[in-house]
């Protein structure tokens, strides 16, 4: 004879253990559902409820969350990796090398870094296409578009800082290039270029004022700066809907 799982399911889902720790009943009904979601620490961050087209990968082309994961993957090897590099002169050269040659998942945890850095150049770049082209700008999502502006500005100086710490030719030269870029800059061109460097030159102030930036304040930052981010989607009534015209967008239109 078959067991019959439903009974089986009432029993688990009546059990004091699992009370205790879900709080609601098997996810079956809609009202269960709904509770599972607004009840789980994991969860609570999706609404309860979304716009069907708003699921489809055409329409966000998934880019907001891929994005989000290789931030993730960012945070997460980057850890790894300040376990073996000091960001002083003597230092950062040969602690790449060793990273890359003899330190356990060395080679792997720093190419994921770089690769994932690369990425995310591109993915949010991809995120900020679709966004516009779907008219997520638009009332009421402009705070979150401006919100969006200064995550891109912030992903491409994390990359900026991040060039300079191998402390080979490479990220001298690309650092050096790019502030005497910043030090042209019309009348505070040479103060910027010192608070960028710390002194008249690429050097040991540069380097650890440039790993100071990347791996504290810019990923500090951004992460308060997504936790808006993602909170606005919600507060804004989920994503946005290109079809929907009300007569209040349409006010004023010509
Ligand atoms: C670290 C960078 C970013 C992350 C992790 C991120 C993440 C997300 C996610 C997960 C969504 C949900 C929908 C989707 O996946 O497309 C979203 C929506 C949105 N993002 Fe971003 N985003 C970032 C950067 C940006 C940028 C650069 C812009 C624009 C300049 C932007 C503007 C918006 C807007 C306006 C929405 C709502 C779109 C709509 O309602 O259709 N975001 N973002």
């Amino acid at each position: 004879m078959m067991p019959d799982i439903n009974a089986i399911l009432k029993i688990i889902t009546r059990s004091q253990i699992w009370r205790s720790v879900f709080r609601q009943g098997y996810p079956n009904t809609d009202e269960n559902r709904s509770k599972t979601i607004v009840n789980s620490w994991f969860l609570h961050i999706h609404p309860v409820k979304v716009r069907k087209h708003t699921l489809k990968v055409s329409y966000t082309w998934g880019m907001g969350f891929i994005t989000f994961f290789l931030f993730m993957v960012l945070v997460v090897t980057g850890i790894y990796l300040m376990f073996f590099y000091a960001p002083s002169i003597e230092r950062a050269y040969t602690d790449i090398q060793a990273l890359e040659t003899s330190i356990t998942f060395g080679m792997l945890m720093r190419n994921m870094h770089r690769w994932a850095a690369h990425l995310m150049v591109i993915s949010v770049f991809l995120h900020l296409c679709r966004v516009f082209f779907t008219g997520g700008y638009k009332r009421p999502r402009e705070f979150n578009w401006v919100i969006g502006v200064i995550l891109w500005v912030l992903t491409l100086v994390l990359s900026y800082t991040g060039y300079l710490l191998p402390w080979d030719q490479l990220a001298y030269w690309a650092v050096t290039v790019g502030t005497n870029i910043a030090g042209v800059t019309p009348l505070i061109g040479d103060q910027v270029r010192l608070i960028l460097l710390g002194a008249m030159e690429a050097g040991p102030d540069a380097l650890v004022r440039f790993y100071a930036l990347h791996i504290a304040l810019l990923p500090g930052v951004m992460t308060v700066l997504i936790g808006i981010h993602f909170w606005r989607i919600r507060k804004d009534g989920g994503l946005s809907n290109p079809d929907e015209i009300t007569e209040d967008q349409t006010e004023g239109a010509a």
